[in-house]
């Protein structure tokens, strides 16, 4: 393992801020308590808890799309790529994707974005294709005439030709099925792999990070209660909120 840090989250606390009844800023919320974390280079950080602790909040202040109420982030690209911005990859790949556009102008925006010269992107898209096997027929697609498998490669090749150190990954199978879903955990380990990619890895099945991930944070109630190597934690869990986890999900 590579002990290079990726991501330092230090003392986070934070939230949303609700709106009040006229639509405008309201009360700010707190849903993060003291949340604290490693995440190195070229590793995947697995994140489980029920829904509504706040993984998803955690990934919008990591974002920098909601700042945070105390505590820090600190995002450190290694030397050889820096400037990338970290990526997310969403849940449901439909929403994450402009309906109106084609793959070949979704794929285009990252591209466009970090300043690579028109002639130059082709070439690009098509390495990406190949690395997300995806068949270059799909690029004269839009979103709806995709699968669902199909629409979330797109969200990761998306994601990966911006060049991040950093993918955030929130619940990226959940609406997959099984066959698809093994595909899709295959493509990213792979991906990790032949691009040093570190990934915090949100999922609700234990199964799934148990062979994806390399350590787990486990969250309740916006806290983190335990986390450490995957094989120590699910074998011998110490909090009984994670004893409970893993009871029901046997
Ligand atoms: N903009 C918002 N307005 C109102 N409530 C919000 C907002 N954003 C988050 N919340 C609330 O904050 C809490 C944490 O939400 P979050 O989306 O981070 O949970 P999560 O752990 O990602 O859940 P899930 O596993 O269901 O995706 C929830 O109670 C949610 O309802
Ligand atoms: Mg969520």
């Amino acid at each position: 393992m590579n002990t290079a840090p990726v991501l330092e989250v230090c003392g986070l606390s934070g939230g949303y801020r609700e709106k009040n009844v006229f639509g405008g800023r309201g009360k700010e919320q707190e849903v993060l308590h003291d949340v604290s974390f490693t995440l190195y280079r070229g590793e995947i950080l697995g994140l489980v808890g029920e829904s509504g602790t706040g993984k998803t909040t955690l990934c919008r202040l990591i974002l920098g799309l909601q700042p945070p109420s105390a505590g820090t982030v600190r995002i450190m690209p290694p030397p050889d790529r820096p400037g990338a911005p970290p990526q997310m990859i969403f849940q449901d790949p439909a929403s994450a994707l402009n309906p109106a556009f084609s793959v070949r102008r979704i794929l285009e925006e990252p591209l466009k974005l970090a300043k690579v010269p028109a002639a130059g992107r082709e070439a690009k898209i098509l390495e990406m294709l190949a690395l997300t096997g995806m068949d270059p027929e799909c690029l004269s697609r839009q979103p709806a005439q995709l699968s669902g498998g199909q629409r979330q490669r797109v969200c990761i090749a998306a994601a990966l030709l911006a060049e991040p150190t950093l993918l955030l990954a929130d619940e990226p199978v959940s609406a997959l099925d099984v066959t698809v879903q093994a595909q899709v955990l295959s493509l990213l380990r792979s991906l990790r792999q032949k691009l040093e990619l570190s990934m915090l890895f949100i999922s609700h099945d234990l199964g799934v990070v148990a062979r994806l991930c390399d350590r787990v944070l486990v969250m309740k109630d916006g806290r983190i209660v335990e986390q450490g190597e995957i094989g120590s934690v699910f074998q011998n869990p110490q909090h009984p909120y994670t004893q409970r986890l893993l009871a029901d999900s046997l």
